[in-house]
């Protein structure tokens, strides 16, 4: 009898120091979870360091600034990170850490990295080649870019999405 009061007791306080943790909002219990943006990464201060770390090279082919550029060869140093920001992580939807391992940047462990050269050919033979021989658009240098297909998703619909309700 004395047991299970005491059990009864435990699992009372427990509750309440869930509830008031959760209601608090204290990041330790309440963590929400965004797929693919794990919370020990910082992108800006990352971005901040190596800003810094090419500062007053800027404008040098980024072959020469990094250490393992393949396809952004004469693309200026500064604009690299912007790429890395905007054209890629953000039309992804996700953070550096799906393509690199943070502090590594050259290295080419992850999957990802890989086929994000073989995607920067693919836009390039789609604008260069393909769009171009499309007869009667609207636009006159009619481009696609990441977020074309991506739209903030790692995967492209493939269908329109349900309306939401
Ligand atoms: C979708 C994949 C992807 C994402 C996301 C991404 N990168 Fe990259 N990153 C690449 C690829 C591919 C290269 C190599 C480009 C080349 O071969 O010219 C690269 C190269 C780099 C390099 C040059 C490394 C070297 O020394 O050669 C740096 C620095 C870098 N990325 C930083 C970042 C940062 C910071 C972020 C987040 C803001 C980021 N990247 C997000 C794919 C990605
Ligand atoms: C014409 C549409 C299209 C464009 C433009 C496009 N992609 Fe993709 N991308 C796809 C498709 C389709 C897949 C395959 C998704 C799957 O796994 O089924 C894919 C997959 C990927 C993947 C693999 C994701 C993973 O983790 O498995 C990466 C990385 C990627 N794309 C990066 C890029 C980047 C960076 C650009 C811009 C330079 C780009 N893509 C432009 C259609 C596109």
């Amino acid at each position: 009898m004395k047991n299970r009061l005491r059990i009864l007791l435990m699992s009372a306080v427990f509750a309440a120091i869930v509830s008031v943790s959760f209601i608090s909002g204290d990041p330790s219990v309440a963590q929400t979870k965004t797929p693919n943006l794990p919370a020990d990464f910082d992108k800006a201060a990352a971005l901040a360091e190596l800003r810094e770390m090419i500062k007053g090279k800027e404008q040098e082919p980024a072959e020469k600034v990094f250490r393992n550029i393949q396809t952004l060869k004469g693309v200026p140093a500064g604009r690299v990170l912007g790429i890395m920001d905007f054209g890629y992580s953000r039309s992804l939807g996700v953070d550096c850490t799906h393509c690199h391992i943070p502090d590594k940047w050259e290295s080419d462990e992850k999957r990802p990295k890989g086929v994000t050269r073989e995607m920067v050919a693919m836009v390039g033979k789609i604008n260069n080649d393909l769009l171009k021989s499309v007869k009667g658009l609207a636009s006159e240098k009619p481009t696609v870019n990441c977020t074309t297909c991506h739209r903030g998703e790692v995967k492209p619909a493939t269908n329109m999405q349900a309306p939401k309700s």
